[in-house]
């Protein structure tokens, strides 16, 4: 279990998530402030809340229980997002954070934004700037009001600075960082390979089976499109004689139920399941079948080929990479879209980054957040000052002229018989929070500690 103890001089973190891909894609950001001890409580709005949608990624991923439980659940979609802002406003109200991060673009990560915005907190919403350019899509409302209030937006590739740019959001707001979902793959896919019983409990080979993930509104809850997948799907396990695995989500279960439709036998429906036997699940299939942006990034993370069944895509650059196709709800064009892709060389490199998004959206923040000082003059009076501020928390520049005295100071090289200067410095460089250069820095607050003049000069 990750430790929550707090650092004394951190700024204080609100982690507001509420469902499954939330979940998966701020862990790694959540390992990264219980490791550098930073201040931070969750939020859970509990808009998942089945133990296989919720529960099982908080003990498989070994989070911190989060510390409120909004009980939201489910509901239309004004009813969900009214009342999870209702209830953040009144703790972010009690907990004064100094930023609030949201992920994606659930109802969650709106309420989360707004409520967080209009209480001038700062906000960072984790994968901004994608767009499908679809508003029918609840998510793409969503996502542009998320990036619209935010302080921090983290574009996952250069694509994203670009379409926030161009819809006028300030560049000096946007990092490029790379996606967390590459982080979470890479943090436990050799755990899901070692501990993942998954293939063996269903009777599965690698690269014998398909992969199916289906739960979007505009798929499941038109009966006659449900339908045409469905048919699409029947056609393709028959085609290519491989059974099609779906761990089924809830909304889409209820959707066959309401319909009354039956699944053909080759398609073999299962209980959402966690993350561990997901990945495992993914990366030895022969193909994915989804409607999911987090299923489209790790199929194209773990090299496996993908059919997106959807007309659009806000993640066009697995496209690009070869890695994935749009194959729209057409029964037909599922079809023949597996079947040019399925034999195709999975030589694509991944465009989401190297697994260290969260780590660099963490020194973002604290970095542009934390007060910047200048002390100019590292002598005896400027460089214990410019240590004592670094120790407390703020970010200080040491500058000098004396290029000597730079570069001794940034090879942690200190000349001195003052008690206690040594410890101090070496404390105060520990902190991370001082460096040393020739030119003078921005920064908030300037201190000049000039020569003082003595009866000897
Ligand atoms: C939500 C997000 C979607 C995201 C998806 C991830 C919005 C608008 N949609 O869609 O962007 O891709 O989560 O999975 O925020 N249900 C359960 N148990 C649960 C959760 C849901 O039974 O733990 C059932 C309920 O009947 C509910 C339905 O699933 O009405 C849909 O849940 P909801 O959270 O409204 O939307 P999702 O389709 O999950
Ligand atoms: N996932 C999972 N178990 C499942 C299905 C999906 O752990 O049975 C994970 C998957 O690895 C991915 C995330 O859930 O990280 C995707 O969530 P979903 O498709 O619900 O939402 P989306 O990404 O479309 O917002």
């Amino acid at each position: 279990m990750i430790s929550t103890d707090k650092r004394k001089d951190s700024m204080k973190f609100a982690i507001i998530l509420g469902t499954r891909p939330e979940i998966i894609k701020l862990s790694s950001i959540i390992r990264e402030l219980a490791q550098k001890k930073e201040d931070f409580f969750i939020i859970h709005t509990n808009q998942h809340y089945s133990r296989h949608m919720d529960e099982i990624f908080f003990k498989e991923l070994e989070l911190p229980q989060s510390k409120y439980n909004l009980n939201i659940g489910s509901g239309s979609h004004a009813e969900q997002t009214g009342k999870m802002m209702v209830k953040i406003e009144k703790i972010l109200e009690k907990e004064k954070p100094d930023v609030a991060l949201v992920q994606g673009d659930t109802n969650t990560a709106l309420a989360g934004s707004i409520a967080a915005a209009k209480l001038q907190i700062s906000v960072g919403h984790v994968e901004a700037g994608l767009r499908s350019y679809d508003r029918t899509m609840p998510e793409e409302l969503n996502r542009i009001c998320a990036d619209h209030v935010s302080d921090f937006l983290f574009a996952p590739t250069e694509r994203q600075k670009k379409i926030l740019v161009a819809e006028a959001i300030e560049k000096k707001k946007i990092f490029v960082c790379g996606n967390t979902i590459v982080d979470a793959v890479l943090e436990n896919q050799k755990l899901a390979e070692k501990k993942s019983k998954i293939l063996s409990k269903l009777k599965l080979r690698p690269k014998k089976y398909l992969l199916l993930t289906l739960h979007r509104p505009s798929n499941v809850d038109d009966k006659n499109t449900f339908e045409n997948i469905l048919a699409g799907l029947a056609k393709t396990t028959k085609e290519l004689k491989m059974p099609i695995i779906f761990p089924i989500h809830p909304r889409t279960q209820n959707q066959l139920e309401k319909f009354n439709l039956k699944l053909p036998r080759q398609i073999k429906t299962i209980k959402p399941i966690g993350f561990l036997d997901f990945l495992k699940l993914e990366a030895n299939a022969a193909l994915c079948l989804t409607d999911s942006g987090g299923v489209q990034e790790e199929s194209c993370i773990l090299k496996t080929p993908c059919v997106t069944i959807r007309n659009n895509t806000e993640r066009p650059e697995t496209v690009e990479v070869g890695a994935n196709i749009l194959a729209g709800t057409d029964s037909e064009k599922i079809v023949y879209s597996t079947r040019k892709i399925i034999n195709k060389k999975t030589i694509w490199k991944n465009p989401f980054g190297k697994g260290e998004a969260g780590k660099k959206m963490v020194k973002i923040i604290k970095n542009e957040k934390t007060p910047k000082v200048s002390v100019l003059g590292m002598g005896y009076m400027g460089l214990p000052t410019a240590c004592l501020l670094a120790q407390s928390g703020f970010r200080v520049f040491g500058i000098d002229i004396d290029q000597k005295k730079i570069s001794n100071l940034k090879r942690k090289k200190i000349k001195t018989s003052e008690s206690g200067l040594k410890e101090l410095f070496e404390k105060a460089i520990k902190s991370e929070n001082l460096t040393f250069h020739t030119q003078i820095q921005p920064a908030n607050i300037f201190i000049i500690a000039v020569p003082t003049p003595s009866i000897n000069n």
